[in-house]
């Protein structure tokens, strides 16, 4: 990992460009409230898309918010510079915020209060690529190098952020599972009404069939990748190919069954159905 790029926090490698050690501690005394929803994942399983998603559910459809507020000001990253706690206050409630951290380092009131949680997952080999590509076109990452040596990187958990297996494991053994869904990019991409629809009845918003399908509409990865945001960030590189199974374009059948047998090991200790199999 370049050092100069990277903070080292709680079993974490951050992109300091985002999160300095000024806004790190700043957020560690930060307060949550039971109100407050939490977008959860690791990083190019899916976060943009939520981000716009939770939202609209809230507002029953009503886009005004989405078009006129960009993603990271109206859901702020924990322990972000862009994103100072005294700010935090003044969001319309419920806020929405969003991290790629590991479960167990969020701000104590989070294990207190228990505000509700999404977690977004996706299947690694597309995780993999999708990082791949998106390390590549920013400045503030480190070039992943050849793709070669770079998914052997994310099997040992050499890569920013951490480990795809230590975060799943972690949010998927939280004990508390009252207050967190779980939803599967794959499942997005099967049928996105269906999703929103289970994602409307967790957060208590319900909503009618004609709302469902006009959220999922929007959310279509054409229709996201068109959006012109406000923003001063360069949106467009959340949005790359958007779809599952992209990592057949790109590993060998051999590579693959490397993969698989690596992905079995760690993840033998987790009783979860997921939808990659
Ligand atoms: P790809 O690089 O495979 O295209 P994140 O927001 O966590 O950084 O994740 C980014 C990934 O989600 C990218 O994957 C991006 O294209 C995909 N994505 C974003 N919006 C999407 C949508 N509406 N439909 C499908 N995929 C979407």
């Amino acid at each position: 990992m370049a050092g100069l790029l990277y903070i080292s926090y709680q079993g974490m490698n951050l992109p300091i460009h985002f999160h300095t050690p000024e806004a790190l501690q700043d957020w560690e005394q930060f307060t949550f409230r039971p109100d407050d929803i939490i977008v959860v994942t690791y990083p190019k399983s899916g976060t943009n898309w939520m981000l716009e998603i939770v939202p609209l559910v809230l507002s029953g459809g009503d886009p005004s918010l989405v078009n006129s507020v960009a993603t990271w000001d109206r859901s702020p990253t924990v322990g972000c510079v862009q994103n100072p706690t005294k700010d935090m206050e003044n969001l319309p409630t419920p806020r929405i915020f969003t991290t790629h951290y590991l479960y167990n380092v969020l701000p104590k009131s989070f294990y207190q209060v228990k505000p509700k949680v999404i977690y977004v997952m996706r299947n690694p080999k597309d995780v993999l690529i999708s990082a791949y590509y998106y390390y590549e076109s920013v400045d503030y990452h480190a070039n992943p190098g050849p793709l070669k040596e770079f998914w052997h990187k994310f099997l040992e958990g050499e890569v920013p952020y951490c480990s795809w297996f230590d975060h799943m494991k972690g949010w998927l053994n939280m004990e508390d599972k009252s207050h967190i869904l779980y939803v599967a990019y794959e499942e997005m991409i099967q049928d996105l009404p269906q999703v929103v629809r289970r994602i409307a009845e967790f957060l208590e918003k319900p909503l009618e069939k004609e709302q469902i399908d006009r959220i999922a509409d929007r959310c279509l990865f054409k229709n996201m990748k068109n959006n012109k945001l406000p923003s001063t960030f360069d949106h467009s590189k959340f949005f790359r190919k958007g779809i599952a199974g992209d990592w057949k374009n790109h590993l060998s059948e051999e590579d693959a069954q490397y993969f698989d047998s690596v992905y079995k090991e760690k993840m033998k200790d987790i009783d979860f159905k997921f939808i990659w199999g």
